[in-house]
């Protein structure tokens, strides 16, 4: 199969409001790393609930277009279904149970493991986030923004998805964190081949990790591309992309 994600004009809308997504279409290819960019409203949240089955949840609802994972049409199927299909998912907010200690939340993602794998799949995760073995016994809310995004990460990647869909990586994390998390991503991506659709504010970095991009606006795909055509894009110059979090200058004083 060629792509793991293929979705075609895509259409969504939210009660009481116009469309927040208008005849999109976008495809991951399996194995590859593909960013989603845009501003603050252009529709990130609600593609990736889409295609998560979280629409209901949020009282969205598709008017057309069609979604396919892993070859399967998957268009009102629920979120935890796609789960078990391998939808490994970080939602917006990240959502981890803060009162629940750093293991538990990774036993939450391994309940889709078999038991005789469990154990193998929690050290593969604090392989990967070293961090969160140091605080396995601490409750969530303890921990730092960035290890709450690892912890959000190793709950989704524990079940070994095919598909790894994440909102907004970055939000409110120090760029270098960012980067050292993107390092360990694409770690994953070249062991297990595993696909992942990004959601991403931080253009200039989500670029250096993803083979591909696409630029959404107003709920409309603005542009797209492999990662340097959309790099020298008009529309990757466009100011509502944002730059602002450039991580060039504090990582030059590191
Ligand atoms: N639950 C909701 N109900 C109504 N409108 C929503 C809801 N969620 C998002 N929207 C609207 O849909 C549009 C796209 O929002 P969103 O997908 O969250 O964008 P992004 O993630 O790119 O910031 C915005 O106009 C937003 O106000
Ligand atoms: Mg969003």
């Amino acid at each position: 199969m060629d792509n793991i994600l293929d979705i075609k004009g895509l259409s969504v809308g939210y009660a009481r409001k116009g469309l927040a997504l208008e005849d999109v279409s976008l495809s991951v290819p399996t194995g590859s790393i593909v960013a989603l960019l845009g501003a603050n409203g252009a529709g990130k949240t609600t593609l990736i609930r889409a295609v998560s089955g979280l629409l209901d949840l949020h009282h969205g609802h598709v008017t057309g277009g069609s979604i396919h994972y892993a070859g399967q049409s998957v268009l009102g199927m629920p979120a935890h279904k796609l789960v078990r299909m391998g939808m490994g998912q970080v939602p917006e907010g990240r959502l981890i149970f803060k009162q629940l200690s750093v293991l538990d939340n990774l036993m939450v993602g391994a309940a889709i493991v078999p038991r005789s794998k469990v154990s193998a799949r929690l050290d593969a995760i604090y392989q990967l986030f070293p961090r969160l073995l140091e605080r396995t016994n601490q409750a969530a809310a303890w921990l730092s923004g960035g290890e709450q995004q690892m912890l959000a990460l190793g709950r989704a990647l524990v079940g070994e998805p095919k598909l790894l869909l994440v909102d907004e990586l970055s939000l409110g994390l120090a760029p270098l964190v960012v980067r050292a998390i993107y390092e360990q991503l694409r770690v994953v991506g070249d062991t297990l081949g595993t696909s992942m659709l990004i959601v991403e504010q931080n253009a200039h970095l989500a670029l250096q990790f993803a083979s591909h991009a696409y630029i959404l606006n107003r709920g409309r795909i603005a542009f797209s591309g492999t990662a340097e055509e959309v790099s020298a894009s008009d529309a990757m110059k466009e100011s509502y992309l944002g730059v602002a979090n450039e991580p060039s200058a504090a990582e030059a004083a590191t």
